[in-house]
């Protein structure tokens, strides 16, 4: 979603923007701008558009500072163009400023404004900020007040930076449900909205807290609340190295990040697997454990390919704690007035950690006391900071907007807590032997599917012009069908639904002729006889079948039309390999359409805004 980067210091600030800016192009955007002081005048550089086309612009301008703010527009209140583009400025151009998030009550704002004489450019919820600024600056604040006094008349969510020739040496951040980072340099600070966009410069960073504003000089920083409190920020190291963030060698993040599964699932893993005990080990979960192992309810929210890792999840805890679990798309769970009770205990998933949803959703539970387990990627995210405890997955940044690695690492992540909840409560030693023994061996079963990569882009090519497709699996396999139409429809822009398989009967089966394709996921496992017969329905109706199927299985070959063989595994593992390569098919068919599969259209990959 929108990006914000920001430079004070002693270099020239255009590469350092622009830099910063491309490295944010991952979270999808449709328009870029930076401004930038030039001899005591401000300079705006903004167009719909890559953030390519803003940097020949700004070279074509030959103009230089050491002073500026960059944004990566998603549109919210306005169509992509370049009037609604970021920076906006007040009505003399003197104060200028950059906006992710939306301004609630924009509305009422501009009306009064407007009565006060304001005249406004844009459609965009951002411009009323730059005029009630300008009004608190004329009343003879100094900025950073005038800023703070501005954010107190907001409703909504803002990650904010604005610079102003009026007082030509600081930088203003702010930050309310959407992040902000501080990178501190040498005689140099910067300012961003996601880490990645200035570890290149420095790992030494403060996080802004909601309701905080950040004064910032080349020398120096200070942090005061909206309400006028001084504020004492810790400085944290960042653990992220450059290589981390570049392809690797790979045409696409996506494909890099699918690739990495046998890494990304062996570093959930890592250092967490007693084999002795049969169990495994949580830091971030000790504190609670006594609460968890004894809950009476577990609910499990999040967004998209996160919320089907909840669901998932919810066979795992059903299975092996018998503890009653509720899976909830973050967006309802946090507007119905949900009932939380005594023992229960609410899980937020997210791969960034920063989903305005799910953040909500974790603050609403918080607010009637609920105990809230963070599951993140992003490490220092907002969700991992505000929760009551959490794992991290450490998949390690993913960039690409389809979901891969974080879903298998979160999947692990789940297994791992159902293992240590499980040896808590009746599951015997021999058992969680077992069960650590088989999270062992996931890393070498993935490379072997992945291996496969030529022949799911054999499938694809023979795939790739078809208008829709449906996925079936069943029980821990029926997500897995939810997670494999959704990469296919995001990425490939082609129709895909996700079904219990025997659902098909009630409905979906009227679809299905000789041009409609059907991925089951059918792997040996106690419902494997029940989804033969649900492919048999499919074939009697010629339907096309593509099945995804344990490796020993050779009856399937007599009936499916296409198969895709994995090493099999214990059924609470199991999704963390039939996924593979519905992501594979996936991605291979997203690029014989010649489609851009790190950035599908229409997408972000972090979503801060409801
Ligand atoms: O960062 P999060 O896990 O909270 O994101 C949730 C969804 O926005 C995300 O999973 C989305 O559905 C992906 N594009 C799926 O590939």
């Amino acid at each position: 979603m929108c990006g914000i980067v920001g430079y004070i210091g002693y270099r020239d600030t255009n590469p350092i923007l622009i830099e910063g800016l491309k490295r944010l192009e991952y979270r999808g955007y449709d328009s870029a701008g930076v401004c930038i002081l030039v001899d005591g005048e401000t300079v705006i550089v903004k167009d719909k558009g890559k953030v390519s086309h803003l940097e020949s612009l700004l070279d074509a301008k030959n103009v230089h500072s050491t002073i500026g703010i960059g944004h990566t527009r998603w549109a919210t209140h306005g169509e992509p163009n370049f009037v609604n583009a970021h920076p906006h400025s007040n009505e003399e151009g003197d104060i200028v400023l950059i906006h992710n998030g939306i301004i609630e009550n924009f509305n009422t704002l501009k009306k009064s404004l407007i009565t006060q004489g304001y005249t406004f450019k844009s459609d965009t919820d951002t411009e009323v900020l730059a005029h009630l600024i300008d009004v608190f600056m004329k009343k003879g604040n100094k900025l950073f007040r005038a800023v703070r006094l501005a954010l107190s008349e907001v409703e909504g969510t803002y990650g904010l930076a604005v610079i102003s020739s009026r007082e030509p040496n600081i930088l203003i951040a702010a930050r309310k449900g959407s992040p902000l980072v501080i990178g501190v340099g040498d005689k140099e600070n910067f300012i961003a909205s996601d880490v990645s966009a200035l570890i290149t410069h420095t790992k030494q960073v403060v996080y802004l807290d909601d309701g905080e504003v950040a004064e910032i000089t080349a020398e120096g920083f200070r942090v005061k609340t909206v309400q006028d409190e001084e504020i004492s920020k810790e400085v944290t190291e960042v653990f992220l190295t450059l290589e981390e963030l570049d392809r690797g060698g790979y045409d696409t993040f996506m494909l890099k990040e699918i690739m990495e599964q046998p890494e990304s699932v062996l570093n959930s893993l890592r250092g967490r697997l007693l084999l002795d005990e049969g169990t495994s080990k949580l830091g971030g979960l000790e504190n609670v454990l006594d609460k968890l192992v004894t809950a009476k309810r577990f609910i499990l929210t999040a967004c998209g390919t996160s919320w089907h890792s909840g669901l998932v999840a919810e066979y795992m805890f059903e299975q092996y704690l018998r503890i009653p679990t509720e899976v909830e798309y973050a967006s309802e769970f946090r507007y119905r007035n949900p009932i939380i009770e005594p023992g229960d205990a609410i899980f937020f998933i997210s791969q960034s950690g920063e989903t305005a949803d799910t953040l909500a959703a974790m603050h609403e539970a918080k607010r009637k006391g609920a105990l809230c387990i963070g599951i993140c990627n992003g490490v220092g995210s907002s969700i991992a900071r505000d929760s009551d405890s959490g794992v991290y997955i450490h998949a390690g940044p993913e960039i690409g907007v389809a979901s891969t690695k974080a879903f298998t690492s979160q999947l692990t992540v789940f297994a791992l807590i159902t293992l240590l909840l499980a040896r808590k409560k009746d599951m015997s030693l021999a058992d969680g032997k077992i069960i650590v023994e088989e999270f062992k061996l996931l890393p070498g079963k993935i490379k072997k599917i992945l291996e496969l990569r030529s022949r799911i882009e054999e499938i694809a090519e023979v795939f790739k012009d078809t208008p829709n497709f449906l996925y079936l699996g069943r029980g821990y396999n029926f997500p897995v069908a939810l997670e494999g139409a959704l990469k296919l429809k995001e990425i490939s822009y082609i129709h895909a639904e996700g079904y219990p398989a025997a659902e098909m009967k009630h409905g979906p089966i009227a679809l299905v002729d000789k041009n409609m394709p059907v991925v089951f996921i059918a792997p040996k496992d106690s419902t494997y006889d029940k989804i033969n017969s649900n492919i048999q329905e499919i074939k009697a109706r010629k339907g096309i079948v593509i099945a995804i199927a344990t490796e020993d299985d050779d009856r399937i070959d007599t009936i499916a039309d296409y198969s895709i063989k994995i090493p099999g595994t214990i059924r609470m593992l199991t999704p963390i390999l039939s996924v593979i390569p519905l992501q594979l098919l996936a991605y291979f068919i997203a690029k014989k359409k010649g489609l851009n599969v790190d950035q599908p259209r229409n997408l972000a990959k972090s979503v801060t805004v409801e």
